[in-house]
């Protein structure tokens, strides 16, 4: 099973990506974590894209294919995977579908701006383990310490309002004609975002997916 979950930003992609990856036992290949993850090693892909995330601009494409090709060559991907946040331009989806990759589905996580923006100011995430939470929908146990690890919650760089909607806007123009692009190969799916509750959206993905 090869998935593409698409949405703008704190659409949910990661939430219900986790929580649908263990149901199908198959990885999530996020860029945001592992560029997260480049940032904080400082590894030339991390220096290079520290500045676009602080902006809330797009990588350029070259880096991101380059690490997504390396990524899906890994043994776990064999049985499928599901990408979070990849592709995220024409070119992304364009060198995916050169390479060969055929997916099953696109899921793409419907919300508007104005509900992205609220929830957004409440998201918090572990500093140790990446977990995300929500301070009013979706709480920890324990104020600021992580379920999962019990690390530190913190509030990413760029969940600052106004980053939020530059961010917006690049998803609007850069990423929003993915929908079109998939609709003409017959994959895309449309889900709310915006469900009373995460396990509705859950429901609706799996059903689907046929799972
Ligand atoms: P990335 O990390 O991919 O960020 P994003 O796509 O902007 O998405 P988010 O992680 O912000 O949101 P999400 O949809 O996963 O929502 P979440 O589940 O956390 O990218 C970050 C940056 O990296 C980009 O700006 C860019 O610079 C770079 N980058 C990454 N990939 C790239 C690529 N392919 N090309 C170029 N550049 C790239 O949920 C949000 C909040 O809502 C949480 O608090 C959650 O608890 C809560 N929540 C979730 N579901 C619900 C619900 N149903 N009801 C209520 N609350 C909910």
């Amino acid at each position: 099973m090869k998935v593409i979950f698409l949405g703008p930003p704190g659409a949910g992609k990661g939430t219900q990506a986790a929580i649908v990856s263990k149901a199908l036992g198959i990885p999530t290949i996020s860029t945001g974590d592992m560029l997260r993850a480049a940032v904080k090693e400082g590894t030339p892909v991390g220096l290079k894209a520290k500045s676009y995330m602080d902006a809330g601009q797009l990588v350029p494409d070259e880096v991101i294919i380059g690490i997504v090709a390396e990524r899906l060559e890994k043994p776990d991907c064999a049985k499928g995977y599901i990408l979070d946040g990849v592709p995220r331009t024409i070119a992304q989806a364009q060198a995916l579908e050169d390479a060969g990759v055929k997916f099953d589905k696109v899921v793409s996580l419907e919300i508007s701006d104005d509900a992205i923006v609220k929830r957004m100011s409440g998201r918090r995430v572990c500093a140790k383990c990446g977990a995300t939470y929500h301070i009013v929908n979706i709480p920890p146990k324990t104020e600021g310490v992580c379920d999962k690890c019990g690390g530190e919650l913190t509030i990413r760089a760029d969940d600052k309002e106004e980053t939020v909607r530059d961010r917006l806007a690049v998803y609007h123009k850069e990423t929003e004609p993915l929908k079109a692009f998939y609709q003409q190969r017959g994959l895309l799916c449309e889900v709310s975002g915006n469900a009373p509750s995460v396990q509705e959206t859950t429901e609706a993905i799996l059903k689907l997916l046929g799972a």
